[in-house]
């Protein structure tokens, strides 16, 4: 019976699995983002609290994209469970660096995935997660810059205020 149920799919086991873990980790990046969102509200950073509100949104799109894949490729898509988000952070700073860990730590994962694929010659997911390598380079370069600007400015007197001003205005621009 699981080999006909197989046959309707031509995604394996593995990277159906795969899949379905990433899509938690997306949805993981999005409740992180909100709680983010959450403290920088509480704490008076208004800016920020609106990139991360956006952001998190994004992390939802990632999310269905992957749960949109599987499904149209016939495989079963999991609707993730997510748990353990915590609420307190330490600084305003340590939220910015628990970002950019959380980007590279999903784009440890992505290529991963494109490696199994790799071995499993699922080139069919190897290009559809193309787009995700892509999309990483942005994220990243977009967390890196933002904790650059306490250096850059520093955080003492207004400091905050004009880094949580100046969080909006960063952009990725490849070219
Ligand atoms: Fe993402
Ligand atoms: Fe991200």
């Amino acid at each position: 019976m699981k080999d006909l149920v197989r046959l309707r799919t031509s995604l394996s086991e593995e990277i159906e699995a795969i899949l379905n873990e990433q899509i938690k980790l997306e949805a993981k990046s999005s409740s992180i983002y909100l709680s983010m969102a959450s403290w920088c509200e509480r704490n008076g950073f208004d800016y920020s609290a609106d990139f991360f509100f956006k952001q998190s949104e994004e992390e939802r799109k990632h999310m269905l994209k992957l749960f949109k894949y599987i499904c149209d490729m016939g495989g079963k898509a999991i609707s993730p469970e997510v748990v353990g988000i915590d609420h307190e952070f330490t600084s305003f700073r340590g939220i910015f660096e628990d970002a950019l860990i959380q980007e590279i730590r999903v784009t440890q994962s992505i290529n991963n995935i494109v490696d199994r694929c790799h071995k499993l010659k699922d080139y069919t997911t190897v290009g559809f997660m193309e787009w995700f390598l892509k999309e990483q380079i942005e994220e990243e370069y977009i967390a890196r810059r933002a904790l650059e600007l306490f250096d850059v400015i520093g955080e003492e007197g207004v400091g905050r205020y004009m880094i949580d001003k100046k969080i909006p205005g960063i952009t990725y621009n490849p070219e």
